[in-house]
């Protein structure tokens, strides 16, 4: 994930795409860590859980997002995220007053939308991988339609999944099958067209009285518009919704990081390599966090491209 391209490879010519981390929910499965705090508020390892999803959108490229949030947690995000400026971005916050499914972010989101196609992330996913981004930035391309993101599992009968033809097209959605036909789990990764807003708007919710994000993907599938992409296993991919996730999501950030010297999803960084800050504001940055090894890590890099990069 943190591999973004070198500045000067940057420059898409794409369609102008939005970004939306749905950041709300109960987090019930990390009670008691949830009762007072946002699950995506919590640490993995070093940073909070919402950089790396956050990361995910930047190094697609994209720069305007929108934060789906309780009620509760908006505050506590505008502190740590504010208006997006710093970092050379755009942050919008909306509330969910309950977490009444995915697809309800499309409805929070239809102004913020206006139109436009999107990219939206679950807060809780933690995905790594060299070629991620230039996988997310070329499916991005196609300004029409829907396309989900697909990784292959053990078991995946806790996840929705798809089943695949000879051609990798999608022949059905299916959520937590017990004896699934396909591999393939549904990731918390979603392009959708500009249509997105009109066709959640016509869901019904579900048995458990939620918007599935299995039915707006297949109103996309009816019309025979939906496409995916396999993530290779060159991709790591993490639901940290469970304690034993959450730590596992920590460990493996930390010997990523430990090993290479490179921070994982440090957005920070990424808004540099990104080209949305300059070397100047990497530095400030670096300033602020003090003497974090965070911080001492932003001010190495900065001094590090004064000094002709490495
Ligand atoms: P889930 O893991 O399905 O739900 P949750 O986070 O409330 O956790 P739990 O099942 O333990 O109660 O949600 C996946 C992500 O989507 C997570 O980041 C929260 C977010 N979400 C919303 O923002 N709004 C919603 O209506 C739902 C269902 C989830």
């Amino acid at each position: 994930m943190i591999e973004a391209p070198s500045r000067s490879a940057m420059g898409s010519t794409g369609p102008r795409r939005k970004g939306i981390v749905l950041a709300g929910g109960n987090g019930t499965r990390l009670h008691p860590m949830t009762i007072p705090v946002s699950k995506q508020l919590l640490p993995v390892y070093d940073k909070p859980l919402i950089y790396y999803p956050l990361s995910v959108l930047m190094l697609a490229g994209i720069r305007e997002v929108l934060l789906v949030t309780t009620l509760r947690d908006a505050p506590r995000f505008r502190d740590l995220l504010g208006d997006g400026s710093r970092w050379g971005m755009s942050f919008s916050y909306v509330t969910q007053a309950e977490p009444r499914g995915l697809p309800e972010a499309y409805l929070l989101g239809e102004e913020f939308l206006a139109g436009d196609p999107s990219l939206m992330i679950l807060g809780d996913n933690l995905l790594y991988g060299a070629r991620l981004p230039e996988q997310l930035r070329s499916a991005s391309e196609e300004p029409t339609g829907a396309c989900l993101f697909a990784h292959r599992v053990n078991d995946p009968s806790d996840f929705g999944v798809v089943v695949l033809d000879e051609g990798g097209r999608p022949l059905e959605l299916m959520e937590k099958p017990v004896d699934s036909p396909s591999p393939w789990a549904v990731i918390g990764l979603y392009l959708t067209d500009g249509d997105a807003p009109l066709r959640a708007r016509e869901l019904a919710p579900s048995p458990r009285g939620e918007l599935e994000m299995v039915d707006l993907l297949g109103s996309y599938l009816a019309d025979g518009v939906l496409r995916v992409e396999k993530l290779g296993r060159g991709v790591t991919w993490f639901d940290t919704g469970n304690p034993r996730a959450l730590l596992q999501a920590s460990h493996f950030v930390e010997v990523l990081q430990e090993r290479q010297g490179l921070r994982v999803a440090c957005p920070e960084e990424i808004a540099y390599r990104m080209g949305y800050i300059d070397v100047d504001a990497l530095e400030r940055l670096g300033r602020e966090l003090g003497a974090t090894s965070y911080g001492e890590y932003l001010r190495v890099l900065a001094r590090e491209e004064r000094d002709g990069g490495d």
